[in-house]
């Protein structure tokens, strides 16, 4: 049911007008407080009327821009339909967060919640509205770029995330301090064809249900206003055309009635998919699965008006989009104040705050992991004579990509967070990412030579994560593999610090380091967080929410997959047998396991016992797992619980996570923890797509990685 103030203003509007309320322009519409159509723009067919009417605008910011546009707009505009503004603000907005693959690895939804809540706080300070964000696409390929953008392999971590971060962004209320949350992609982005940045997905709508699926669910249920669609195909058909996945999926089963936006000129590429033979028919088809906004493809203004005229039920389209639309800007407050109380002022105090800054370092802090940690190489002493060699040494580039406000150039690097707390650093960067000079190499290796300790610091630039970044080879490029070749050869203790939006194939890393620190793409603060943990002022505490695979071939890897009919059994026997699901040339296990990080303290699990191994299926199951601590440090790890069930009517992953908390645990102790895990969350997606809960033998593991765990079995009844 719309409002009174809705419904009044779309009785006024003519079909031009509410057709504007579905276009989406960029920035380049809007120069110097303006809208104009210059250059390129020409080819949108608009004119300078038709600007005044659009709804909405991506990728401008900064209080008084916002504000003369808006009151530019106003002044143009005949109805006073306020312009929504909205941005990629994904992982920060001037203070950069952990990309959001790094916000996974702290296996803590408080920390998601909080970089989401700061995110929207300055970024609203900037006049935002709308940001595209959550992206909660459930991702198994490291060579697909954007996995940095989401948090990982598990569809329970991701449902976890997708609702901490929806619930930061937009608050309870949706005050001027908080913005709407548009979730994307819809949907299985993440899973295209040999990770070829806008390949081909195709999986069935049983898995789709199954893995796909939960963590959309979980941020529609957390009421994100806006949803955004996906490039790819699903079920055959183009997202942006989808009928089934748009309406009977979004709408009906997932109760989503928030705003459905195209993503960039995705109405325009149903012609390349070939389901359109022209942007009129993508028009129509585009509507027809319920997409509101058309961002960029001009689609919707060229054609709509006469299809419109020609037939009622895309008039009354046309009307349902366009009273979502005006719903959201009166739930943003737009309609009482269009400027959401933004002053330049406010900007200034609000923006990139300490407190904001400090919050960035903890998240950075929460979500660095530590690989390997041999004879315990690390912590390091501040006084340590160690050398930092590598092309990640002296950089600011640790923002990672989609930090759209962040500024690399002003980023602390790790030599200087590192310098400042080692007195006897010595520092040289040996080779580029992906290019040597040999007298640079060389003079590396000099300065390691003298020292006690080296890390070398590598990884991949910025640039190479992201949308539109598909690798081949996961490996680091050859010219820092030779530097680190070059420098094991001093037979000096290594640790290598890798800087990556991505999973990588690590395997020669791993055996020519002592220690391995996973940084990914740190943020504002990322530098002082690799050097709290370097120096063990702050205990590690991140796990893995991608598996890392040994060598690319593997992928795509991930824990959660089924048995097969022929799985290896993990005992000597699997040598002589040759008919099983297995590579001849290689484990089928992963180098670093999902749910995997070290930490400075030793801490098992001692003791799980399910209080009650029977329950129903309105239940809830019930486990103390006791942690020991066997070492005078306190750390933090995650528990983690995994499922198995046994028997089912389709096939049941090895394992499924169902629960997880980070705790601390003190020096030398032994504590306990109660988990508690609704029934609900074991249910299984079965042959007629429905999803509930079967009767039946479980195992229950828990564990503080995916894969060294203890069994319990339990039934439910
Ligand atoms: C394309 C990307 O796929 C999407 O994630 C982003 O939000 C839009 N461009 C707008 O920048």
């Amino acid at each position: 049911m719309s409002s009174q103030k809705v419904q009044n203003i779309m009785q006024q509007m003519t079909i031009e007008e509410k057709i504007g309320q579905l276009i989406q322009l960029s920035a380049d519409f809007f120069q110097d407080g303006q809208a104009v159509i210059t250059g390129p723009m020409k080819s949108s067919n608009l004119t300078l009327d038709t600007v005044y009417t659009v709804g909405s605008v991506l990728g401008i910011s900064g209080a008084k821009k916002v504000r003369q546009i808006q009151h530019d707009y106003l002044k143009n505009s005949r109805l006073k339909v306020p312009l929504l503004f909205m941005a990629d603000v994904v992982h920060g907005y001037q203070t950069i967060f952990p990309i959001p693959l790094a916000l996974g690895a702290s296996f803590n939804p408080e920390t998601m919640k909080i970089a989401s809540q700061v995110a929207a706080q300055e970024s609203a300070a900037g006049g935002v509205h709308v940001t595209f964000a959550p992206m909660v696409d459930l991702v198994r390929d490291p060579r697909w770029g954007r996995v940095m953008e989401s948090t990982g392999e598990d569809p329970y971590l991701n449902s976890v995330m997708a609702d901490a971060s929806v619930r930061g962004f937009q608050g309870t209320d949706l005050d001027g301090q908080h913005v709407a949350a548009c979730v994307k992609h819809f949907a299985a982005y993440g899973a295209p064809e040999a990770g070829r940045e806008y390949n081909t997905v195709d999986i069935s709508e049983w898995r789709f249900k199954e893995q796909y699926l939960p963590a959309y669910q979980a941020a529609v249920d957390a009421q994100a206003l806006l949803v955004m669609t996906s490039f790819n195909t699903l079920f055959g058909v183009p997202a942006t055309a989808n009928q089934h996945l748009m309406r009977d999926i979004l709408r009906n089963e997932l109760k989503f009635d928030g705003v459905l936006i195209s993503d960039w000129d995705a109405i325009a590429e149903l012609i390349n998919h070939s389901v359109a033979g022209d942007l009129e028919t993508a028009a129509d088809l585009a509507l027809k699965a319920g997409v509101d906004i058309d961002m960029m493809a001009f689609a919707y203004s060229k054609y709509l008006k006469k299809a419109a005229s020609l037939d009622q039920t895309t008039a009354d389209l046309i009307d349902e989009s366009v009273t979502r639309i005006l719903e959201l800007k009166d739930k943003l407050g737009l309609f009482d104040d269009p400027y959401r109380g933004i002053t330049e002022e406010r900007e200034q105090s609000e923006i990139k705050t300490s407190a904001n800054l400090t919050a960035a370092q903890t998240a950075a802090e929460e979500s660095i992991v530590l690989l390997k940690n041999q004879r315990q190489t690390l912590p390091l002493a501040a006084d340590t004579q160690a050398a930092l060699i590598g092309p990640v040494a002296e950089t600011g580039d640790l923002l990672g990509s989609w930090s759209w406000q962040g500024k690399a150039s002003e980023t602390e690097s790790i030599q200087s967070a590192l310098g400042a707390e080692m007195p006897n650093l010595k520092v040289a960067t040996g080779v580029a990412y992906r290019s040597l000079n040999q007298k640079e190499l060389a003079a590396a290796v000099t300065v390691a030579r003298q020292q006690d300790v080296i890390i070398v610091a590598l990884g991949l630039p910025s640039s190479e994560s992201g949308e539109a970044t598909s690798l081949t080879n996961i490996k680091l490029p050859d010219e820092q593999l030779m530097l680190l070749r070059k420098l094991a050869q001093l037979n000096k203790p290594i640790i290598s610090l890798i800087i990556s939006g991505r999973p990588m194939d690590l395997s020669e890393v791993d055996a020519l380091s002592d220690a391995v620190v996973f940084a990914w793409f740190p943020g504002s603060r990322g530098a002082k967080a690799i050097s709290n943990i370097l120096l063990g002022k702050v205990n590690p505490s991140g796990k893995l929410p991608m598996t890392f695979p040994r060598s690319v071939g593997q992928v795509p890897i991930y824990y959660n997959h089924y048995r097969t009919g022929r799985p290896i059994t993990n005992t000597p026997e699997d040598d002589e047998n040759k008919y099983q699901s297995k590579y001849t040339d290689q484990k089928n296990s992963p180098l670093y396991p999902f749910g995997f990080g070290l930490s400075y303290a030793e801490i098992k699990v001692k003791d799980v016992e399910i209080v009650a191994d029977q329950i129903t299926t309105d239940g809830k199951l019930q486990v103390n797992v006791t942690l020991v601590n066997q070492s005078s440090r306190q750390g933090k790890t995650v528990i983690e619980a995994y499922v198995h069930q046994h028997v089912s009517e389709t096939v049941r992953p090895v394992k499924s996570l169902v629960d997880f908390d980070k705790v601390t645990i003190t020096a030398n102790s032994s504590q306990k923890f109660r988990i508690s895990i609704p029934c609900e969350r074991f249910a299984a997606v079965h042959t007629n797509l429905e999803k509930y809960v079967d009767a039946g033998q479980y195992t229950l593991m828990v564990g503080l990685d995916s894969e060294n765990v203890v069994a319990v079995p339990f039934v439910i009844k």
